[in-house]
């Protein structure tokens, strides 16, 4: 099969790369490369078997010549193409919009014209800022307000799931929105922001470990190779058609208790610091306190459960953080 995976070169894309050309595919990526980069798929360019399979176009999704070409030769299509993270949305304001909201208009624009499959890749973060555990996906949606414009990220994932949920409706294009809880792993970059390649380079730098507000904010984890495997498996069902799962992990820890685990995983004696929020992002940020997903219609769709600890999650980060550093 053909698989297009815009922001292939990106952290989850990679991975999803790798999975389909060791399924034996052909792999189509565009990337512009904003956040992702070539280094992600390097060691795919350089197994031989892969080298045949594996297209890597450097263009943004933008580019509607392009994305024809590419939609039209793919059957199946990955959209996961974003301004990704609420610390690069602060930081490129207007960029992340129009990426967020007309890329995937695109996308979504070409696939109803070509007929073909597409997942696209949202967010937790639509759920905006809820206190109560399990989120599920039929839950109601509080924001902020414009002013604070962290929001605009979850805006913007939210003005594509109805995009997608629209084109099902009208056009019965085949379509899955799959709400992305924490996904970790290697090649995660902490340059953005995402929490666990940041503490895990701190500790491996003996830097003091940065924990936003007081670090009793909660989050749960998943191994990128657990969603992998589901996003796989949700563009083959035809029920998963028109329909939003969660797709996150089970395992709620607090900040503080994850900067603490990521000491011990890396044997650092790092101090930890607590840094206000309005120092970190200035005065209209605000954070969600707990974000655990319901996996309940998930795991009727397709089993999923993912089983990788937090633990071993880290390990496996710390070890690929260490041989990028070389220990440093
Ligand atoms: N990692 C997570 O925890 C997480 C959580 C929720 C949602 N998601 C979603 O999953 C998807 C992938 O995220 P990721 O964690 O791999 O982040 P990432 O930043 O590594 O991947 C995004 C990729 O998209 C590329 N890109 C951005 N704008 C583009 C454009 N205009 N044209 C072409 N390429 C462009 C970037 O260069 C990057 O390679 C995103 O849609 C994100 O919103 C991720």
């Amino acid at each position: 099969m053909r698989i297009l995976i815009t922001g292939g070169a990106g952290f989850i894309g990679s991975h999803l790369a790798e999975a389909y050309l060791e399924n034996g595919d052909e792999v189509y990526i565009i990337d512009d490369l904003s956040t992702g980069s070539l280094d992600n798929v390097a060691h795919l360019k350089q197994k031989g078997a892969y080298h045949r399979r594996l297209f890597v176009h450097i263009d943004t999704i933008m580019n509607r010549d392009i994305m024809m070409e590419l939609v039209g030769t793919c059957e199946v299509v990955h959209h996961l193409a974003a301004a990704v993270g609420v610390e690069y949305i602060l930081n490129n304001p207007m960029e992340s919009i129009t990426t967020n909201i007309q890329g995937t208009e695109i996308v979504l624009e070409l696939c109803n014209k070509f007929k073909k499959r597409v997942l696209i890749a949202s967010t937790s973060e639509v759920y905006g800022k809820h206190t109560h555990a399990p989120l599920i996906e039929t839950d109601n949606i509080i924001y902020g307000p414009s002013s604070k414009f962290r929001w605009s990220y979850a805006a913007s994932k939210l003005m594509d799931e109805f995009m997608s949920l629209a084109y099902f409706r009208t056009t019965g294009l085949q379509v899955t929105v799959a709400r992305l809880f924490n996904t970790v792993g290697p090649r995660q970059t902490g340059s953005y922001g995402m929490v666990i390649p940041r503490l895990v380079g701190q500790a491996l730098r003996s830097e003091p470990l940065t924990i936003y507000g007081d670090g009793n904010q909660t989050r749960t984890f998943t191994d990128v190779k657990d969603v992998v495997w589901a996003f796989m498996r949700m563009v083959e069902i035809e029920e998963a058609f028109g329909q939003v799962f969660n797709v996150g992990g089970r395992e709620e820890v607090s900040i503080l208790a994850l900067a603490q685990r990521i000491l011990a995983a890396t044997g650092s004696s790092s101090e930890l610091q607590f840094i206000p929020y309005d120092q970190a992002f200035g005065k209209d940020f605000e954070d969600m306190q707990r974000r655990v997903p319901g996996i309940e219609k998930i795991n009727a769709l397709i089993g999923f459960d993912p089983k990788t600890s937090l633990d071993a999650i880290l390990t496996r980060v710390v070890n690929y953080m260490r041989k990028r550093t070389d220990g440093v």
